[in-house]
């Protein structure tokens, strides 16, 4: 038996710094109505959502061995920026901060939320969505979050997030990793989460 919401909050809220706590509330709150919309288990959704960035402030140099120890396997863009390891440091976690098991699906959603993955799960989907578009997201006016939610699918909504982060990278010269092109290739290629 794992701890409930209000617990993981508070445990969360130690953990990080008191903005992205807030942002952290902001991603478990569209976490939660993204999967009312799309037919999923709204509690966990929040669940995953608040507890997403716990680590962010914990991977270091030494991540991408650790993750690795724990059967993680990592990505090139990881191991250069090792902050990118703040998911698969939660995943590895989860289970000792929840103070039972947690479904791996829970896991696989955390892991993946920084680059995105195909196999990343709807759950997956739903919070690397929220992490892009919650409220206290100034990158984005409300006409591109309008757009975004428009889409029709969790697939949708990330073609378009990714369109849009594509416009970013070309902007900074930075190169989109391989792991987030082939989940845009697999849903461009009809598939689903
Ligand atoms: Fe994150
Ligand atoms: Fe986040």
């Amino acid at each position: 038996m794992s701890i409930g919401y209000t617990e993981l909050e508070s445990k969360v809220r130690a953990m990080i710094k008191p903005k992205r706590f807030i942002h952290s509330e902001g991603v478990a709150a569209v976490s939660a109505e993204l999967a009312e919309r799309f037919g999923l288990n709204v509690a966990d959704a929040r669940y995953i959502g608040i507890y997403h960035d716990a680590y962010r402030y914990s991977a270091d140099s030494t991540s991408p061995d650790f993750c690795r120890i724990h059967g993680i396997e990592v990505f090139p863009e990881e191991e250069a920026d090792p902050m990118l390891l703040h998911g698969a440091l939660a995943a590895i976690h989860f289970d000792d901060d929840a103070e039972g098991p947690v479904p791996d699906a829970f896991k696989t959603a955390v892991r993946h939320h920084t680059l995105g993955s195909k196999e990343m799960g709807p759950y997956g989907a739903v919070v690397y969505i929220a992490d892009y578009i919650e409220p206290g997201r100034k990158h984005l006016t409300d006409e591109d979050r309008k757009h975004i939610l428009s889409a029709e699918t969790l697939e949708g909504m990330i073609i378009r997030i990714m369109d849009m982060q594509r416009a970013y990278f070309i902007r900074e010269g930075i190169k989109e990793a391989a792991v987030s092109s082939e989940l845009y290739d697999y849903i461009a290629a009809g598939g689903r989460l």
